[in-house]
C-alpha cells in the first residue's frame, strides 16, 4: 500500500477537474511557463501563493522561505530572483508577508528553536533597525503585526538592491517590486504602499511605507481592506 495514498487521490481529482475546464491545459504547460510574477512569501503552511491570487498552475514563479527574507548572501533566493528576472522576464516581484507569523513573533519573543535561529537574524537586524518605532507599541500582537510589516519593506529594500534589478532598471526592462501583506485571520491582502519601478525610487518609496505604517490602518491584523 502506497504509503499518503490521500495525496495522490486528491492530486488525481485535481488533475480532472483543471481537465473537464481546459483539456489542453497540461499539454501547452509543458512547452513553456510564461509568468508575470515572481512571488517571495513566507513557507508558512497557510500562505499558499496561487490559491491566495487564484492563480494556475503557470501564472506565478514562487519561491518561499521561513520569514520571506531576501538575504543577499542567500544563494537559493537569488537565483530564483535572477532565473525570474533575466530569463522569465517577470514584470512584477511581490514579496509577501503575512500577520501572526512565526517566525517573527520568535524573533520578537526571543524564542529558541535551533538551527532556524541563525535565520532568523535577518529578521532581527529588522527588529533592531526599527526598535524606536516597536517600543512605542506596548501590546505583543500589535507590535508583532508591526514587525511583520516592517520585515516586507526592509526585504522589498533588499531585493531592489540586489545586482538583478539594479541591472534590469539599468537596461531598460519594465520591473516592479511591491509589498504586500496576508491576513491569515481573514484571508485578505494588504498593500503595504511600497512599489519600487527603479533604483532612484526605492528610497522615497521606502520612506512612504514607513510613514504609512499605521496611519493607513494596518497592523489590525485582520478588519482592514486592502485596495
Ligand atoms: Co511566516
Amino acid at each position: 500500500m502506497r504509503a499518503l495514498q490521500h495525496l495522490f487521490a486528491n492530486n488525481r481529482l485535481w488533475a480532472e477537474r483543471i481537465k473537464a475546464q481546459d483539456p489542453e491545459f497540461f499539454g501547452k504547460l509543458t512547452k513553456q511557463q510564461r509568468p508575470d510574477y515572481l512571488w517571495i512569501g513566507c513557507s508558512d503552511s497557510r500562505v499558499p501563493a496561487n490559491q491566495i491570487i487564484g492563480l494556475l498552475p503557470g501564472e506565478v514563479f514562487v519561491h518561499r522561505n521561513v520569514a520571506n527574507v531576501v538575504a543577499h548572501s542567500d544563494l537559493n533566493c537569488l537565483s530564483a530572483v535572477q532565473f525570474a528576472v533575466d530569463v522569465l522576464q517577470v514584470r512584477h516581484v511581490i514579496v509577501c508577508g503575512h500577520y501572526e507569523c512565526g517566525g517573527v513573533i520568535a524573533t520578537l519573543r526571543g524564542q529558541r528553536f535551533g538551527l532556524v535561529d541563525n535565520w532568523l537574524r535577518y529578521v532581527q537586524d529588522v527588529r533592531v533597525k526599527h526598535a524606536s518605532m516597536l517600543d512605542e507599541i506596548s501590546d505583543e500582537a500589535s507590535r508583532a503585526r508591526r514587525l511583520c510589516e516592517l520585515n516586507v519593506i526592509e526585504q522589498v529594500g533588499n531585493l531592489c538592491q540586489t545586482s538583478i534589478a539594479s541591472d534590469a532598471w539599468e537596461r531598460g526592462q519594465p520591473l516592479s517590486v511591491h509589498g504586500w501583506i496576508y491576513g491569515v485571520g481573514d484571508g485578505l491582502l494588504r498593500d503595504l504602499k511600497i512599489q519600487v519601478d527603479n533604483s532612484a525610487a526605492l528610497i522615497p518609496a521606502y520612506e512612504t511605507a514607513l510613514e504609512g505604517l499605521g496611519r493607513d490602518g494596518l497592523s489590525d491584523g485582520g478588519d482592514h481592506q486592502a485596495h
